[in-house]
């Protein structure tokens, strides 16, 4: 098979191809991404001179560009990650949301549906987020049937796409599957989202921002179960269906952060203490969903998949892996880095 895996050189994507490559040589895959400030080709190097791995970059938002892939490729699964995908980010500045999330996305339906008739063996699998379903409040779940409500430009253009890829199966029959998953974490994760930002950030003794009271719910899931509820749902899933994806792990922020200091305090022979110090609670999101939760019956019943990773053993190996990483930590963290963390960060003051 012909694979194309889009924003492989992201986080979850990236741990995605690290995971496939080496263990099915009889597929190509052919990572198409844009190379954005998120991509990291540290994070290919164990497979990029593998046979089975190709890197094409191209923006989705390119028609042409995508197109000639698909010329060069023929593929029989398009693995859709490419997307912008910070809530912070999408705050200050939507538009590149709009284009990437909304329109590239319909580039690749569209060549996707140019060279797939429908009675194809082939499959454009769209990964999609919960927020999407907007926030719950102290009790349910998202089921697959909850109704979108989306609060931020990510989840609003992130719910558009998922729109868009529903619609191109009910109206021209493209083979399609979404899958909306919960907050992943693990090893590759851009250090502006919550976990890597905050083992870095204790490690090296530097504040520990917690927007608003540090209540808001997330479910934690790590990323390798991720990426294998992706491949189960590829092989197992119904066509046009889509299935929620969830770590039935919530926790509030605070604890996160709590949990953080005090793993980060026993890979490093540090003073928890010391750590739970550098908390500051700043400035609250705007429009910051309470809680995420996952009702993750579907894929459970129908893929057979569950969660491997507790929490526990989840948050330790990333812990392990940013402290023994700091090459990579250190590639990520340019200027433009730099840059986005006064920006968030450097008014947020109470
Ligand atoms: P990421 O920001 O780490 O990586 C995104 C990748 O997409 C990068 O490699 C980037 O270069 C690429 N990209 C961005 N714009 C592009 C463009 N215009 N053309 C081509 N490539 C482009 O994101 P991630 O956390 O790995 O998320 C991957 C997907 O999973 C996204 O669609 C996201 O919405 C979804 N998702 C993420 C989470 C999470 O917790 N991270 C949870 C659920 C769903
Ligand atoms: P994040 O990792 O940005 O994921 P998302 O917004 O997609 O859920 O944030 C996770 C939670 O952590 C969210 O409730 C916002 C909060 N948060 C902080 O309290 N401080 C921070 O510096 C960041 C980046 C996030």
């Amino acid at each position: 098979m012909e694979i194309i895996v889009t924003g492989g050189a992201g986080f979850i994507g990236a741990n995605f191809l690290n995971r496939l490559v080496p263990e099915l040589p009889e597929h190509r895959f052919i990572n198409l991404d844009k190379l954005t400030y998120a991509a990291n080709l540290a994070s290919l190097r164990a497979i990029d001179s593998l046979p089975n791995y190709a890197l094409r970059r191209v923006d989705i938002t390119d028609m042409d560009g995508v197109d000639a892939v698909f010329e060069e490729f023929d593929p029989d699964l398009v693995v859709h990650f490419a997307a912008e995908s910070h809530v912070d980010r999408s705050i200050l500045g939507p538009r590149e949301f709009v284009r990437t999330n909304i329109e590239g996305t319909f580039n690749l339906l569209e060549a996707s549906r140019k060279r797939w008739s429908n009675d194809d063996n082939r499959l454009f699998h769209h990964v999609s987020t919960d927020e999407v379903y907007g926030s719950l409040g102290e009790t349910g779940l998202f089921e697959e049937t909850t109704a979108y409500d989306p609060s931020s430009p990510y989840s609003a253009s992130k719910a558009a796409s998922d729109h868009i890829v529903r619609a191109y199966h009910r109206t021209y029959g493209l083979p399609i599957k979404i899958t909306n998953c919960s907050n992943n974490y693990g090893p590759m994760q851009f250090p502006e989202k919550l976990i890597p930002l905050m083992i870095l950030n204790a490690a090296e003794r530097k504040p520990l921002p917690i927007y608003g009271q540090g209540l808001n719910v997330r479910d934690w899931l790590y990323v390798e179960d991720h990426c294998e509820a992706i491949w189960a749902v590829i092989q197992k899933g119904q066509v046009g269906r889509t299935y929620n994806i969830g770590g039935n792990n919530e926790m509030q922020n605070i604890e996160v952060v709590d949990t953080l200091c005090q793993v980060v305090a026993e890979e490093t022979g540090s003073d928890v203490a010391e750590l739970l110090s550098l908390k500051k609670f700043v400035t609250d999101r705007p429009g910051h969903d309470l809680r995420y939760a996952i009702d993750a019956t579907r894929i459970r019943e129908e893929c057979g998949w569950e969660p491997k990773e507790t929490f526990d053993t989840g948050i330790r190996k990333t812990v392990k892996w940013y402290l023994s990483n700091e090459d990579w930590v250190r590639d990520v963290r340019s200027g433009e880095y730099r840059k986005w963390m006064d920006l968030n960060y450097g008014d947020r003051t109470r």
